[in-house]
């Protein structure tokens, strides 16, 4: 079992070579403020590193894993559809079993095109969006994430506006977007209100996970379904994180309010780097004539087959209902924890995702409050809940996946607790 002294000479040896042959050492920016840990292998809801160290994962690779890491199911379906070849440049009937499974879960969509990250479905979704209204720009929200690219990449600011958060980064790309606070359908009716005949599209993360873990406030999204369809506005939901996880039709299931489009990636395959763009026909048959959308690797067999095995399991187990009262579980218990040890912990979210950070105990409602929470404290603290044993992400989002049950709960409240005793917060 980890502990906070736990061994780290083979993570920190790989560490080094991967310094060398990498910059950062990562192949993902998001993974430099991340302890370096080596992984060996996941299973479930736990991973062992390098140095024998084992975690109880509430990262789940960024969301993915929803089914746990090595889901048997998805593996065996992908591995007896890949015997027969990967990449074919032309159709296969899984990508038909793919397509009809992915509808049928979500209800809504009429029809889907599959990609491999969420970052390209976002692009697709607002050329999509610009084709059909004539408009070029977008309506977006601060603290809500919509892939790396120019166009979308936001570096927060106190005002919630937001600026250019790379180098190299055109900031001429971002003139395309008005960024607003979520969760204030007045903001939004004022400026569609001013600039309506510009605007193709508004783009949120219906449940934001990005910055927090944070709900639309009761009649915010039907609202804003009204206001895009009183302006002629492409309504595009980010489910990149959502989907699959928060109900089997994601957050337009679980708020009940269905977009015009909407993206999806993560939950939706087992683990497997698969993403989609999904919604009315009349827009998406676009696609079909006059808009671009391309993908060497879109709907391989790999993809179809981890999608079918995915859904087909999700569907059949309907696992959403359990992994909501783990999460709960959790939440409660580090809460119970957190006041016992008199630390001023805060969690909000559901049980499938939710946000633990330091500071006021209110709940928030857009990125902007999350920002005067001490999140600088929560981020040090993850560091030892990570030397204890609990994988979690210095942002504060925690995932719960349909692998964990009693053994990781019992787990992971020893090791928090652990982790207070230690009084390192
Ligand atoms: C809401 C949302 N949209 C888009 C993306 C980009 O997806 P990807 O990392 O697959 O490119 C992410 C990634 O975390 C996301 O959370």
């Amino acid at each position: 079992m980890a502990t906070s002294t736990m061994v780290d000479a083979r993570s920190a040896e790989l560490r080094r070579r991967a310094e060398e042959l990498t910059p950062g050492g990562v192949h993902s920016n998001i993974r430099l403020s991340a302890p370096r840990v080596f992984f060996e292998r996941g299973q479930g809801a736990w991973l062992w590193d390098v140095d024998g160290n084992d975690y109880v994962d509430h990262l789940l690779g960024q969301g993915p894993n929803f089914l746990g890491h090595a889901p048997a199911a998805v593996l065996e379906r992908v591995a007896e559809a890949c015997s027969k070849g990967m990449v074919y440049g032309g159709q296969h009937e899984l990508e038909l079993e793919a397509g009809s499974r992915f509808l049928d879960a979500l209800g809504w969509p009429e029809m889907v095109r599959f990609g491999v990250s969420g970052t390209e479905m976002v692009q697709a979704a607002l050329r999509l969006a610009r084709a059909a209204t004539g408009r070029d720009r977008f309506v977006r929200f601060a603290g809500h994430y919509h892939g790396w690219l120019d166009n979308v990449l936001l570096a927060p600011t106190e005002d919630g506006s937001g600026t250019v958060a790379s180098e190299g980064q055109l900031a001429s790309h971002l003139e395309d977007s008005f960024v607003l606070r979520w969760n204030d359908a007045d903001a939004l009716a004022e400026l569609l209100g001013q600039h309506g005949d510009e605007v193709a599209a508004v783009i949120m993360e219906p449940f934001m996970c990005n910055s927090g873990a944070i709900a639309p406030r009761d009649g915010y999204l039907r609202r804003v379904r009204e206001l895009c369809d009183a302006h002629g506005v492409v309504l595009i939901f980010d489910e990149v994180i959502t989907g699959f996880r928060l109900a089997l039709g994601g957050a337009a299931e679980r708020f009940g309010v269905v977009p015009d489009l909407a993206t999806y990636g993560k939950a939706m395959a087992g683990g497997f780097p698969v993403a989609a763009l999904a919604g009315r026909a009349d827009l998406m048959e676009r696609f079909a004539s006059g808009v671009a959308h391309a993908g060497t690797f879109n709907s391989s067999v790999m993809a179809c087959a981890a999608i079918a095995a995915s859904l087909e399991q999700l569907t059949a187990e309907r696992p959403h209902e359990r992994v909501e009262q783990h999460g709960r579980a959790v939440m409660e218990g580090i809460e119970r924890l957190a006041r016992d040890h008199d630390v001023p912990l805060r969690v909000q979210g559901v049980g499938m995702a939710f946000h633990v950070s330091f500071g006021e105990d209110r709940t928030v409602h857009d990125s902007v409050e999350l920002q005067q929470l001490d999140l600088e404290r929560y981020q040090r603290f993850s560091e030892q809940l990570v030397a204890h044993g609990i994988w979690v992400a210095s942002r504060g989002i925690w995932y719960v996946s349909t692998a964990h049950g009693q053994a990781e709960l019992d787990a992971v409240l020893e090791r928090f607790e652990a982790t207070l005793r230690a009084g390192e917060v």
